[in-house]
């Protein structure tokens, strides 16, 4: 059987990052693509010369030749820019909009079959864009943004529980950004929900709202650190495991940003919630029933991410 083709858009931080791990785990061959052809392929072969080291066959070409993503299973997009210290992740949008419905047409052009995950920020908005843009079908065409918010969310928990990541499990919903809606009753040490941890003595409703901040916060926090350019490792991370979920047809339950055709009351927009990824790619939307408040920050969400939409709708429309 021949194996797996991933395309890459953008050859960037989290471009390089994607496929090494793909190499690592033997997910598939790489085809590197950056509007700096040279990047793309100068990166593709230093890693697929860390092959031998580290025991992987994959192949990895870069170039700037949309041709080469031809029957691509699977294609994770990063192309774009990145947060300076003081932008907003909205911020981008001027910049963003216009590079994601030029990658759409590179995709819709050479391997429309393909399953589409998009990391570039603004993400709920700019995966919005992907779909309308390449006509792809709405299953097919993801943001990741969840897995990433949630991945934050489950060290801070651990840290602050004293237990190890693999025992925390945390639920996110919304939009990736500030107003991002963790659900504390639906995050568990072991299946224990942390209201019941709270009762229990280990630990405080302070200490939460603080976590729940930073975890909003999180990719701000690494932005002024870094001082130039933003988080890479664990966005890389987070997409590699969407898109291992569907190559494997695994049946991941995963919060993505994922097109809602009424499922929360929300019709015609994408936004972060839990999701089934198979081989079908987004196979089911995970409903559950959200208490007022929850609700409530859930719609702001929502209209916030509508507004982003509408101001790429001007420029992409
Ligand atoms: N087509 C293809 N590649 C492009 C295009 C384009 N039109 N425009 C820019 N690029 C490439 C850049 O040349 C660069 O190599 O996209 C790459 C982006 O890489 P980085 O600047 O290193 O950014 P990265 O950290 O990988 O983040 C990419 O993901 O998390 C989001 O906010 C982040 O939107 C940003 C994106």
């Amino acid at each position: 059987m021949a194996r797996n083709k991933i395309a890459l858009i953008g050859a960037g931080n989290i471009g390089g990052t994607l496929a090494h791990l793909i190499g690592l785990k033997e997910l598939g061959d790489v085809a590197l693509f950056d509007v700096f052809g040279g990047v793309a392929a100068g990166k593709a072969l230093d890693l697929m010369q860390s092959g031998p080291v580290d025991g992987f066959d994959s192949a990895m070409a870069g170039g700037s030749d949309y041709a080469a993503i031809a029957g691509s299973d699977v294609v994770i997009v990063t192309a774009g820019f990145p947060r300076q210290p003081g932008m907003s992740r909205d911020d981008l949008v001027a910049k963003n909009a216009g590079v994601i419905a030029q990658v759409a047409e590179g995709i819709k052009a050479h391997c429309p079959d393909a399953f589409v995950i998009v990391i570039t920020n603004p993400l709920d908005a700019m995966v919005w864009v992907m779909q309308l843009k390449s006509g792809l079908p709405h299953n097919k065409v993801v943001g990741m943004a969840g897995v990433l918010d949630s991945a934050r969310f489950r060290l801070f928990l651990a840290h602050e529980f004293g237990v190890s990541v693999e025992d925390v499990t945390a639920f996110v919903l919304g939009g990736h950004g500030d107003t991002m809606v963790p659900l504390t009753r639906y995050s568990t040490v072991a299946g224990i929900p942390v209201p019941d941890l709270i009762k229990m003595g280990w630990t405080t409703q302070e200490k939460i709202d603080a976590i729940v901040k930073r975890t909003a916060n999180g990719g701000g926090e690494i932005v002024k650190l870094l001082e130039k350019g933003s988080a890479f490792y664990a966005p890389a991370a987070s997409a590699i495991a969407m898109a291992e979920s569907y190559l494997k047809d695994k049946k991941r339950v995963l919060p993505c940003a994922a097109y809602l055709s009424g499922q929360y009351g929300i019709d015609g927009l994408y936004i972060g919630v839990p999701v089934v990824i198979g081989a079908g790619g987004v196979e089911r939307i995970v409903e559950i029933e959200l208490d007022a408040a929850e609700q409530a920050a859930f719609d702001k969400s929502c209209a916030s991410v509508r507004e982003l939409i509408e101001a790429s709708k001007k420029l992409v429309g």
